[in-house]
């Protein structure tokens, strides 16, 4: 078993903590969030603030930044720096082993990943997505609740996919893009664009 320290005490950290624990690879030693305003420890586990992250760092403790907002997450790796991170799996996601899972990534329950796709640093496969083959997912992506990721999209850093979307084969996804819930994307989607609907469109904002 690998000690983890969890970053973020939120909604997603709540799910986040029950596939690791569910892994059974890992025992989180503690949890780190500005919502705590001085260390405590409770049932064999610590919380402190997210500031003091830096007393915590040792050579054997993997981290795991447990907080679903893309932007927010992004900017947590790079304010602690040169840690080692965990890669969550739930035991019922289904991940080839031709797939590339990269640290701080978490499958959730139900996913699936399909051969030669690549699931970036920081990312979220949430419960019941799909990815497909040939899939490569940039740092700091969220594929929602069983969205659809089709074969060869390639899909930019700190993308949102919303819940039940479908991404047809081969599309990019620009930078920072945010698909709608229940949307199906017809043709690459820009940087920094939101889009909704069936087909997909942007929103004007
Ligand atoms: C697309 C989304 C990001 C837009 O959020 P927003 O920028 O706050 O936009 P608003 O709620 O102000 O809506 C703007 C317009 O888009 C429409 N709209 C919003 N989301 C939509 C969706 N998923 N599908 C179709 N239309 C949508 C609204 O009805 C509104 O239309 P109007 O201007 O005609 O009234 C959000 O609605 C969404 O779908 N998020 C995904 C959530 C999700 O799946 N989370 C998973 C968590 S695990």
């Amino acid at each position: 078993m690998r000690n983890v320290i969890i970053v973020g005490a939120g909604g997603h950290s709540k799910v986040v903590r029950e596939c690791l624990e569910q892994q059974g690879i890992y025992t989180i030693i503690g949890v780190l969030d500005n919502k705590y305003t001085s260390y405590e420890e409770r049932d064999g586990q610590f919380r402190a603030p997210l500031d003091d992250f830096s007393q915590f760092k040792s050579n054997t403790t993997l981290w795991f930044i447990a907080i679903g907002d893309n932007k927010a997450r992004a900017e947590v790796a790079i304010k602690l720096g040169d840690v080692s991170y965990a890669t969550i799996i739930h035991p019922t996601a289904i991940v080839s082993k031709m797939a590339t899972l990269e640290p701080g990534s978490v499958i959730m329950p139900l996913a699936v990943i399909q051969p030669d796709s690549v699931i970036g640093a920081h990312t979220i496969i949430n419960t019941g997505a799909i990815i497909e083959h040939d899939v490569i997912i940039s740092e700091a992506a969220h594929v929602s609740p069983r969205a659809t990721v089709t074969g060869g999209v390639k899909i930019g850093v700190r993308v949102h996919v919303g819940a039940s979307a479908v991404v047809n084969p081969g599309l990019s996804l620009g930078d920072d893009s945010v698909v709608g819930a229940g949307a199906v994307v017809v043709s690459d989607t820009e940087a920094g664009g939101t889009y909704v609907g069936v087909p997909a469109r942007k929103l004007e904002k």
